[in-house]
């Protein structure tokens, strides 16, 4: 099929089924393109508490998936691709974060949102790349956290609050292999570029940057900036975003080496918009999880967004 008719088709179901469709900006471009909301992790996340559709469409991967069933229990909330896991979610297993927990008595968990659901119910509050310095920082100087599962943001987060909070030993596969070498020599060569990078990260390529944010964080960063040029150092679906607000100024995907052409992650590029026809053909593929998990695992992406409210970092 040709992909106008894919997406005449998706826009004709998405209508006559009542289907919310979310999109990461990691998803590619065209479905990016017939997102009903295109967002970072914080973004949709409380795009997901406030929608009356009777099914969720979550582009983006298994966790997120997850996350959006937590918060509607009640709707059909269904992925493209069942297999489009995370890395950084993977890194965290639920029998051994649990063991590494019990280490650390009298530590209040605070776990990145790419965790799984299990994850989610051993932890005390959720946070995003787009709010996890605020919500550290909410808390009392001498309380003691454990971080989990991003050893880069939470070595970003230690570094710049001066905490010491207790590291889990996960990182996102797709910003772990950027490398202070390469980064500088594309640096070098573009002396007149802005470094922008997201804080998954490893601390090598953080030192570089000249803005270290969420994706949502990035996109607002280059919006407002009179700079014309920027390198920049995640993964590459945030381009289609930053080209299209942007036309007139020039991007250029921090790689790990001179001959890799870009930071593709695996997982949410899974994702196709004949996958995405398929799934609302045929309602799949569903998110489903047991009553227990999701009211253990909502507790702490509420207190996340009540945090974030009263912040004002979320209206
Ligand atoms: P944000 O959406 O919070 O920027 O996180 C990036 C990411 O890796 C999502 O999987
Ligand atoms: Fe997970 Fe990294 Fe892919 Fe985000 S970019 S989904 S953190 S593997």
């Amino acid at each position: 099929m040709k992909q106008n008719s894919i997406v005449e088709k998706i826009l004709e179901l998405k209508k006559q089924k009542d289907v919310l469709i979310l999109g990461h900006y990691y998803q590619v471009p065209e479905i990016q393109d017939i997102s009903d909301f295109v967002g970072d992790s914080l973004n949709l996340s409380q795009k997901v508490t406030n929608t009356n559709n009777k099914i969720i469409l979550f582009c983006g991967v298994h966790f997120m998936g997850e996350t959006a069933k937590i918060l509607n229990p009640s709707k059909k909330v269904i992925i493209p691709d069942l297999n489009a896991g995370c890395s950084l979610a993977d890194s965290c297993e639920y029998e051994a974060f649990k063991k590494f927990k019990e280490q650390y008595p009298n530590h209040i968990v605070i776990s990145y949102i790419n965790c799984s659901a299990k994850i989610k119910t051993l932890s005390d509050i959720i946070c995003t790349s787009g709010n996890a310095m605020q919500i550290v920082n909410s808390l009392p100087k001498d309380q003691k956290i454990i971080f989990a599962p991003d050893k880069n943001l939470g070595g970003y987060i230690n570094r710049v609050t001066g905490r010491n909070m207790v590291l889990y030993n996960g990182s996102c596969e797709v910003h772990e292999l950027l490398n202070a070498e390469h980064t500088l020599k594309i640096k070098k060569e573009n002396p007149d570029a802005f470094l922008i990078a997201h804080p998954e990260c490893n601390d090598s390529v953080l030192k570089l940057a000249d803005y270290i944010g969420s994706t949502q964080g990035m996109i607002k960063y280059v919006k407002e900036s009179e700079n014309k040029k920027f390198l920049v150092a995640t993964e590459s679906g945030i381009l289609h975003k930053l080209k299209t607000d942007n036309p007139e100024k020039e991007f250029i995907i921090v790689t790990n080496n001179a001959s890799c052409a870009c930071n593709d992650c695996r997982h949410m590029k899974l994702n196709t918009l004949e996958k995405v026809l398929y799934s609302l053909e045929n309602e799949t593929y569903e998110i489903n999880l047991d009553e227990e998990t999701i009211v253990k695992a909502r507790k702490p992406i509420d207190n996340m967004l009540e945090i974030s409210k009263k912040l004002g970092i979320i209206k």
